[in-house]
């Protein structure tokens, strides 16, 4: 097998990866492994925004009342007051690196609202913001001469021993190479794809949870995951997503009568929590509905402000400002995941998650819109600093010598790999399962049902398929976590538990760790 060695050994080149190589490269080399090409992560189809109490009516404090409020009592205060402290400092710094975000005539930065934010704090690039901050960044990676980045690279393996991480094995098309490194970091995103219906990227299967899970970590709070009400109800996964701020902008959810129905759901609207105007969304269209926007009420405004939706939607014959837009939520982001500290550090020494893949306590049950780039790249940072501490002080070790091979078995499984077949009928049936009965409303016999789904799929499944096994260990891992939460909370809605249980209120589910 290849060997490669090195300092760090990032997963995932996202904005959570890229910031955490960035700001480590000053401490050591680095390496950072990306699943297909680069740019071809969540982040660079992030459109909304970042959030940042930049405003003069604004502050931290607000940004993270608001954050607590949405996380509906399973965030860590102390974690969010970080994130929302530190928010300003970063969108400075982001600026310093190169990101142009949006400014009004006057010179200041043009702020959006979205759902759930009491003012207007989030700022954009248009409608691609997560491409533009992704552009600043790469950028200083390119000439980073102490970054290398390994495009078209799957981490199969993470390699523990003695509590020790001390790297990973990765497989691509010329076989599996292993890399050894003193700290090793998950940023591989979500796990949109265990959805039918999905922004995640079609990279987005949530490799780094189910490494994490069988190398001993904690993960958390699998069973909340985000529906993003308002996804273009036409086209293939991952459908595309119309961005939140349409509706801050004053787009209305109709019917096909063009009936406003978010009014009698909740006193916000259309700017309701997402769960919220989700299940009002679900509802309509049990009731028969098709639900679209009108974004009439956008105006002419609508082609500067969100030309990439625009775009878009031209493809389909679709002229946001007179047509309506068919819509319907999605699976968009999970709240939980790897279980780490403040700075990113899991239960297992050396090895560090951030970015989506981690559960550092900021969502809670419910991520408020636009603090998923910031936590990117907070947290980025703060893994970065750990790391860079860890290097100076020589902290952890090459921890074994050559003689670790694998045993011909293993081997022969790691190379002929066989790659995820996004059509394949296994895959499509995990989809289906989890998007009709582990979505959008969950109740235990749906919950039980596709346990037993999912188990009948596993004889089904050949030892070298090791992303499509991975994929069903994790829709397994969401599904039990969603039955062994017996109330509705945040994102995680049960219509045989409607209500929040006070008995749940603090309580997350822990996973791990593995033991087969
Ligand atoms: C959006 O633009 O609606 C998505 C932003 C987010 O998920 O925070």
């Amino acid at each position: 097998m290849r060997r490669i060695e090195t300092d760090v050994v990032v997963i995932g080149s996202g904005l959570a990866g890229l910031a955490t190589a960035l700001w480590a490269s000053p401490g050591g080399k680095v390496v950072v492994l990306a699943k297909d090409q680069p740019d071809r992560c969540n982040s660079t189809l992030a459109q909304g925004g970042i959030a940042a109490a930049v405003g003069e009516d604004d502050s931290p404090s607000f940004h993270a009342e608001d954050t607590l409020f949405a996380g509906a009592g399973l965030c860590e205060p102390q974690v969010v007051g970080l994130l929302t402290n530190e928010a300003p400092k970063i969108v400075a710094d982001l600026i310093a690196l190169g990101t142009r975000f949006d400014l009004r005539p006057s010179g200041e930065l043009d702020l959006a609202r979205e759902g759930a934010h009491r003012l207007a704090r989030v700022l954009h690039h248009g409608d691609s913001t997560g491409a533009e901050i992704w552009r600043a960044l790469y950028q200083r990676i390119e000439r980073n001469e102490r970054i290398r980045m390994m495009p078209g690279q799957r981490a199969q393996e993470v390699l523990v021993e003695g509590g020790r991480c001390y790297g990973v094995i990765a497989g691509g098309m010329d076989g599996p190479t292993e890399i050894r490194a003193r700290a090793v970091v998950l940023a591989t995103g979500g796990c949109g794809q265990l959805f039918g219906r999905t922004t995640g990227s079609l990279f987005s299967t949530g490799d780094g949870l189910i490494l994490a899970w069988r190398a001993g970590a904690v993960l958390r709070d699998l069973e909340f995951i985000q529906f993003h009400p308002t996804a273009l109800a036409v086209g293939d996964s991952p459908l595309f997503l119309i961005s939140e701020a349409v509706r801050g902008e004053g787009a209305l959810l109709v019917t096909e009568d063009g009936d406003r129905f978010m009014p009698q759901y909740h006193p916000m609207a259309e700017l309701a929590p997402r769960d919220i105007v989700s299940r009002a969304i679900a509802r309509e269209q049990e009731k028969g509905h098709r639900v679209f926007l009108d974004a009439a009420p956008v105006g002419t405004h609508f082609t500067q402000r969100f030309p990439t939706i625009q775009s878009k939607l031209r493809e389909y014959g679709i002229d946001p400002v007179h047509d309506l837009i068919p819509v319907t939520p999605a699976a968009h982001f999970m709240m939980g995941g790897i279980r780490t500290d403040d700075y990113g550090r899991t239960n297992i020494e050396g090895l560090f998650a951030c970015g989506e893949a981690a559960s550092t306590g900021v969502h809670g049950a419910n991520r408020l819109a636009s603090n998923s780039l910031l936590e990117t790249l907070v947290f980025g940072r703060r893994v970065a600093a750990a790391i860079r501490k860890n290097l100076t002080q020589r902290l952890g070790t090459m921890a074994r010598d050559a003689s670790t091979f694998e045993d011909a078995a293993a081997r022969n499984i790691r190379d002929h790999a066989a790659p995820l077949d996004h059509t394949d009928s296994r895959f499509k049936k995990i989809q289906a399962v989890m998007w009709e009965q582990v979505g959008i409303v969950r109740c235990e016999q749906g919950l039980r049902d596709a346990l037993s789904t999912l188990e009948s799929l596993e004889k089904e499944i050949e030892d070298n398929e090791l992303e499509l096994r991975d994929i069903l260990e994790l829709a397994q891992l969401i599904t039990q976590a969603a039955l062994e939460r017996p109330e509705s909370r945040g994102s995680h809605y049960r219509s045989d538990y409607p209500e929040a249980s006070p008995a749940w209120q603090k309580k997350h589910l822990n996973r791990g760790s593995y033991s087969a």
